[in-house]
């Protein structure tokens, strides 16, 4: 097939899962027809679409500036949404709105300005309580009140509410069954797990809620989101990290003034940056923890290697990790944002494998010695690069590309790739379905014991230090992003790979004819034991999952020929990860 074409093609697959793409229902007016005609012509600003080809910082103000414009409402339980719009219209032009439940429904409402915002907050009151006392903070977090019974509710609930949760597992399955080929398996998960447009806001609003907390401190800060949440590889429910972005009060951008003078500020001395970092958190956390609404279980995590406070933020139910002077973190973010853009695959791979993972038990949401989705992610982007010919650039490719205005040098480490990428497409045109199975047979026999990934290269290195897994770190390039993963969690992860290589080599489960079939054969629960379970279960040489799918393949009379196909990935199993 003709490089343009098939990339055509993917490009149609990848631009209908975006969130904002076509498949989506709308929201915004989903139940009155009144809300709907006037909500319509400006809901759904498809601003992933519209800035598809914007860089990452132009996108992430964007967001920042919506955020701003967006107040977060607690509705009573049968609010209609016709009333509701009504209401909340009489004080501006809304651009869009939505429901959700998580602890009670939930709306998040985006005004065309800020204006807007000024007027709700000028006519809401703080509470006055029977047995407790208000801590009276105005944020843009309100309660919707019914003055008169039956004035804003129904008897029913009557609100289109949006998901905010992951797809269960089962339905998960259930769709993955239903698709024609594993390609369209893999874009399945990616649909079916991305984050949707409306999460991305709530992520968008919680930062811009907790930078009102922190600029009674410090009034040009902002709270920035990296990670998963923006780098174009989030799923439904993961973590929301936040930065505090203390850059525009430090002045680093500020340019110098001529004359025989300078000024600058008399300030507080303490030991080192770090120092410093651990007590603005401290004194952030503090306040998002008795001021904030909603901010419960606050954690305050500052001997890390990477300061921070963990809370819960509840009416979004996101789990909040906030950070401070995390410049680096933020470059690797932007880092897999533009990785993601340059092929269709590559978010299609991500989603698949960090699937994969998690249900083999290999990652997992509690800090430890497994695997994190960050190194995963790190490991298909190498794979791509590795792949003849490569799929994406490597990061040297990128910083040789890289403009004036790319330039980035941060804590004395080189951090410049090009952010608005110009490259031909990739001529490789191999599917989906072969780079997954590319990826298990990759790491299913690759040398840990003595090699490093290196992105930055895309070649595989001598490892300088002992870490059974070492994937170095793109920019602080003596670190080890894997550092945290022990020879055990290791080895789990290259049996699961080799199992999984074996797999999808067997013919009568890569196609439609088996139940489970392709990728949902690798996706199936209590597989290979999940971390911390069933010693007894690790100890076989095969898992009862094999056991099974053989003796499904052998009932459904397929050719037990396959099984010893010459190029069977069998070796795998006589081959030592170490
Ligand atoms: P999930 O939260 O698991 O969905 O993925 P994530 O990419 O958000 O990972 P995580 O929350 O663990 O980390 C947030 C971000 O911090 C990552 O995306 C990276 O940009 C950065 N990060 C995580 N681990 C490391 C590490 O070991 N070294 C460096 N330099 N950055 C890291
Ligand atoms: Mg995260």
């Amino acid at each position: 097939m003709a490089t343009s074409v098939w990339l055509r093609r993917l490009k149609v697959a990848e631009r209908l899962l975006r969130p904002g793409g076509s498949y989506r229902r709308r929201s915004g007016g989903g139940g009155s027809v009144e809300a709907a005609s006037v909500v319509d012509g400006s809901e759904e600003p498809d601003l992933p679409e519209k800035t598809m080809a914007k860089s990452f910082s132009a996108l992430q103000a964007a967001r920042h500036e919506q955020a701003e414009r967006t107040i977060l409402v607690s509705c009573p339980p049968n609010v209609t949404e016709k009333k509701f719009y009504q209401y909340l219209a009489s004080y501006g032009t809304i651009n869009k709105y939505f429901f959700y439940e998580t602890f009670g429904i939930y709306a998040l409402v985006e005004f065309s300005d800020k204006e807007s915002i000024e007027a709700v907050q000028n006519s809401s009151t703080i509470p006055s309580l029977q047995h407790e006392c208000a801590v009276p903070f105005k944020s843009r977090f309100f309660n919707l009140r019914n003055k008169h019974v039956g004035s804003l509710t129904s008897t029913h609930p009557s609100v289109p509410q949006l998901k905010q949760s992951v797809i269960p597992p089962n339905e998960l399955l259930l769709k993955l069954s239903g698709a024609k080929s594993i390609d369209e398996q893999l874009f399945t998960v990616l649909k079916e797990s991305q984050l949707t447009e409306e999460n991305t806001r709530l992520r968008f609003l919680v930062c811009s809620l907790l930078k009102e907390i922190a600029a009674a401190y410090f009034p040009e800060c902002s709270i920035k989101p990296f990670g998963s949440s923006v780098n174009n590889f989030g799923k439904m429910g993961c973590d929301l990290d936040m930065f505090l972005d203390l850059d525009s009060i430090c002045g680093r951008n500020n340019t110098k003034t001529g004359g025989a003078f300078s000024m600058e500020y008399q300030t507080k001395r303490v030991a080192s940056e770090r120092v410093a970092t651990q007590s603005i958190l401290s004194v952030i956390g503090e306040c998002i923890d008795q001021f904030a609404p909603g901010c419960t279980g606050m954690q305050k995590i500052l001997n890390a290697r990477c300061p921070l406070v963990r809370f819960s933020h509840q009416p979004s139910g996101l789990q909040c990790d906030l950070t401070a002077n995390n410049r680096i973190a933020m470059r690797s973010t932007e880092l897999l944002y533009v990785y993601s853009n340059i092929d269709p695959r590559v978010r299609a791979l991500v989603f698949g494998i960090r699937c994969w993972a998690r249900v083999q038990g290999i990652t997992s949401s509690i800090p430890g010695a497994w695997i994190t989705n960050f190194s995963l992610t790190m490991m298909v982007l190498f794979l791509l690069q590795k792949r003849n010919p490569p799929i994406i650039p490597t990061l040297d490719q990128l910083k040789d590309q890289a403009e004036e205005k790319d330039k980035h040098i941060i804590e004395s480490h080189d951090c410049t790739f090009v952010s608005d990428i110009k490259m031909k497409p990739s001529q490789n045109t191999e599917t989906l379905e072969e780079l997954l199975q590319g990826f298990f047979e990759f790491y299913g026999s690759f040398a840990f014991s003595k090699m490093s990934i290196n992105i930055r290269k895309g070649k595989e290195q001598n490892k300088p230090e002992a870490s059974p897994l070492h994937i170095q770190n793109p920019f602080e390039q003596a670190q080890n992003v894997s550092k945290n993963v022990n020879q055990t969690q290791l080895d789990r992860f290259v049996t699961a790979a080799r199992e999984s290589a074996w797999i999808l080599q067997q013919e009568g489960l890569k196609y439609p004819k088996a139940n489970p079939w392709g990728l949902a054969a690798l996706l199936l629960p209590n597989s290979q034991s999940s971390m911390g379970k069933s010693k007894k279960r690790r100890k076989q040489p095969a898992s009862e999952r094999i056991k099974s799918l053989l003796d499904s393949l052998k009932t459904n009379k397929q050719t037990t020929d396959h099984l010893n196909r010459p190029n069977g990935v069998r070796k795998f199993f006589s081959t030592v990860a170490r």
